[in-house]
């Protein structure tokens, strides 16, 4: 390797440290500008090695083609903190195995079957937001879709009912993920048992999560869901190690059923509220989704045959996770040395694939702020780089829920879409917090307005 350029640009030593609290600040538009000034390769220098990667080839080397030499990173052991050795953020062998047994529930032809319930759900809310046109209500978007795909997550994967448990699992999520970005962000970590009160706080809202995983086991074990439901938290309950017959260990199961339910519920929910909030920006976009949903569907409830013709729906969508990518970064960590875009990376570095600056840089997309959702007819997607694009990461790593969130959205935004529009109340700019995942920072608050 040693015609390699051995050092990227970047910042080191005191600069970088200077310059932390403004990328926590403005962590986007920091990201974007480090970009802009080194390069699709930037070095950070501190405590250890950070290398920002923003070049499809580099994503793509990282999360595929190398991706044997890389485990999650840094930020993802402070997950661990509330997902436990969950399918997120395990490693190995034990990761392969429970990759295996949890994938059979995300087959293509089991989501297939999810459509009916995930259209009843969304046929469940509209009932309420008929209520809520005739008051003339306001109510904010972002915890609408919560509430909904909460409850799709539970009745397809867990064939439980979670409506109930809405209120605490937002409660919960919203102290553990603010908990969590404030750690990924210290260099110095104290330990999770000293009686700090942000620790408390932390906690109380992880025994909160426990209480309503538990209770979901219990229920399951005692024979209280009707029949026995073949579902994602029956493969898992039934998985048995080959080697000693054991199942596996409550505390596990708790961690797999954790992970799916944080992971399978917000970034959809969260996908779901940025598009509303772009299509109440972009009328003529607006205006040619109504024109699809009702000539295809007609006034029908859609069905998942019905997906592969809702096609705009589906670009919407695809352009929304371009802008807003629910998970903004990912990290990794390599285990040996290796060569990334040119320059030498040591074993031990830090890699950041910075899905949400990719998304957004102007050498890989024509007009990169802009809402576009053309760009992703067939012949587009076609002709441009395979990891200019990647909501879902890529790899052996790559989201399993991805064609699950993917028809899920595009089910409820057509649902929806055939019946109301919704206008926000206020016009002004909702900004993007770049927390655990990219959540709008103030409310979007929309009224209803038939089509
Ligand atoms: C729009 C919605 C979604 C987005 C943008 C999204 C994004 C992602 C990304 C980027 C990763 C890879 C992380 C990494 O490489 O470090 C991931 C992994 C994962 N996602 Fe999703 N996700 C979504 C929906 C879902 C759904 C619906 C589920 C489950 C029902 C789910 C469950 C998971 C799990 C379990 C992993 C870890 C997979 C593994 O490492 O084997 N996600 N997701």
């Amino acid at each position: 390797m040693a015609h390699l350029r051995t050092t990227p640009p970047g910042l080191s030593g005191i600069e970088l440290y200077r310059t932390l609290p403004k990328l926590r600040r403005d962590t986007l538009r920091g990201f974007s500008e480090l970009t802009a000034r080194f390069g699709h390769v930037v070095r950070f220098k501190g405590l250890w090695t950070t290398f920002i990667l923003t070049h499809p080839q580099d994503i793509e080397h990282v999360l595929h083609t190398n991706a044997g030499n890389y485990r999650k990173g840094r930020s993802y052991r402070v997950m661990r903190e509330s997902t436990g050795n969950g399918l997120f953020v395990s490693e190995g062998e034990f990761w392969r195995r429970q990759r295996r047994l949890a994938q059979p529930a995300f087959h293509r032809g089991r989501i297939a079957g999810f459509a009916r319930t995930m259209a009843h759900a969304t046929a469940e809310m509209l009932a309420k937001w008929d209520l809520r046109f005739t008051r003339g209500e306001a109510f904010d978007v972002f915890s609408e879709m919560s509430a909904l795909t909460l409850r799709i997550v539970g009745r397809t994967l867990f064939s439980t009912e979670l409506a109930g448990e809405t209120d605490a699992i937002s409660r919960m999520l919203a102290v553990g993920q603010d908990f969590t970005i404030r750690r990924m962000w210290q260099t110095f970590k104290l330990p999770l048992g000293w009686p700090l009160p942000a620790h408390r706080r932390f906690r109380s809202a992880m025994q909160e999560g426990d209480r309503i995983i538990y209770e979901m086991i219990n229920e399951r074990r005692l024979g209280a869901t009707e029949g026995q439901p073949d579902d994602l938290l029956q493969m898992l309950m039934g998985a048995r190690d080959e080697a000693t017959g054991e199942g596996m260990s409550d505390r596990q199961l708790r961690d797999e059923a954790f992970t799916i339910m944080v992971a399978g519920h917000e970034t959809t929910a969260l996908t779901l509220a940025w598009t509303w909030y772009l299509l109440a920006h972009h009328p003529h976009i607006e205006r040619k989704l109504h024109a699809e949903t009702a000539s295809v569907l007609k006034g029908r409830a859609p069905t998942f045959e019905d997906l592969p013709d809702l096609k705009y729906a589906s670009m919407v969508i695809q352009e929304t996770l371009r802008m807003y990518p629910p998970a903004w970064a990912l990290g990794r960590t390599s285990i040996e040395a290796d060569e990334v875009g040119g320059y030498h990376v040591p074993a031990k570095s830090e890699m950041l694939l910075f899905t949400y600056t990719t998304h957004h840089h102007a050498d890989f997309w024509e007009s990169p702020d802009e809402f576009i959702p053309e760009r992703f007819a067939p012949e587009q997607v076609a002709a441009r780089q395979r990891y200019a694009y990647f909501p879902f990461g890529g790899g052996p790593r790559m989201c399993i829920g991805n064609n699950f969130a993917l028809m899920e959205a595009q089910l409820v935004l057509a649902m929806i879409a055939q019946k109301y529009r919704l206008r926000l109340v206020d016009e002004h700019t909702v900004e993007p917090d770049p927390t655990v995942t990219l959540r709008p920072r103030t409310r979007i608050v929309t009224t209803l307005e038939r089509v």
